[in-house]
């Protein structure tokens, strides 16, 4: 049963994050254009009336095609070369979900979540199984070596020199062995929470993981409340950066169950950022949501790409250091 927060015309809100990490200046102007377009896509659903569902896979589906972004095309790649993706998309108003993991075959794993979310009695599929479902239900299944680009098989090598050269003592940040990894080299991960007219609100997120990953590693991006959640009674949450650290805290859930509680979303989301660095020396970003409108934004890197959009405020999309 859907649970509108109200039968009140509400004013619709989006808010995007294109990743979270230590961004080159020479790709800030891409960060930026493709979070432009991908708020575009999302505000247009919104400003007719569509749902916030329809509206965060629009913009996360925009990120994922932009190969600027660790989502579809130009995705980091595991430690053989590959891309593999993992996505979830939630509704707040009737807390349906659909997630992926390790897919390989399809170019947009946000999209392939959706079908999960709407065709499937199952939350949620992994490898073969969710490209066959994929294929059942009409995407086309692809070469995986059409989602990989030379920047990340460059970054892939780079990456491999570094830990051969024992720079995980130097090079490398972050708290116990699981959670070190170089903050220059991640995390590019794209999502998106929206409200819509109706006062329900939905998140999405998708991501190629983190480099260097080994194959059939899941981070918390499709991870119901771990990098993505959302309950019209609580919030939407996004989460972008180290999956593990973030996995173990439940980030986004937990984000969320603080405005449920009672606290303004910037509080909450500083605070999730806080726990994050505070608990596992993790770092990464967060964009909260609730169904009145209030958002937040939060992130420990030195840069993250996020963008807001509302009635009122047309045209915000900035990359800003920390
Ligand atoms: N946050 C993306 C990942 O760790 O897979």
């Amino acid at each position: 049963m859907k649970q509108n927060c109200s039968s009140k015309h509400r004013r619709p809100v989006l808010v995007v994050h294109g990743g979270a990490w230590a961004m080159p200046d020479d790709t800030v102007a891409a960060h930026e254009r493709g979070v432009r377009n991908a708020m575009s896509a999302g505000w247009k659903v919104l400003e007719r009336g569509g749902s916030a569902v329809d509206a965060v896979e629009a913009a996360v589906m925009v990120m994922e095609e932009d190969d600027t972004f660790d989502a579809g095309k130009g995705s980091f790649l595991t430690s053989v070369g590959t891309v593999e993706m993992d996505a979830l998309i939630m509704d707040g108003a009737t807390l349906r979900a659909g997630g992926v993991g390790g897919v390989q075959r399809v170019r947009s794993a946000i999209r392939l979540s959706r079908l999960v979310l709407e065709k499937s009695p199952h939350v949620y599929f992994v490898g073969a199984g969710a490209e066959k479902f994929a294929q059942e239900h009409g995407m086309e299944l692809i070469d995986n070596k059409e989602l990989v680009v030379e920047r990340e098989v460059v970054r892939l090598r780079d990456f491999k020199a570094v830990l051969a050269a024992g720079g995980k003592d130097t090079t490398f940040s972050g708290g116990d062995e699981q959670s070190r990894v170089p903050e220059q080299m991640s995390h590019d991960t794209v999502g998106a929470v929206a409200v819509d007219v109706n006062g329900n609100i939905a998140g999405a997120t998708s991501t190629g993981g983190t480099v260097n990953k080994e194959p059939g590693r899941v981070g918390d991006s499709s991870l119901i409340g771990c990098g993505c959640y959302a309950d019209n009674l609580s919030a939407a949450a996004s989460c972008t950066g180290w999956g593990e650290p973030i996995m173990k805290l439940v980030l986004a859930k937990s984000a969320a169950d603080a405005v449920a509680a009672g606290k303004e979303p910037q509080v909450a989301a500083d605070e999730a950022i806080a726990n994050l660095k505070n608990r596992l020396n993790g770092h990464g970003g967060i964009i909260l949501l609730d169904a009145s409108g209030r958002y937040g934004i939060a992130y420990n890197t030195p840069r993250m790409a996020w963008g807001v959009r509302t009635k009122e405020l047309e045209d915000v999309a900035v990359v800003r250091g920390a």
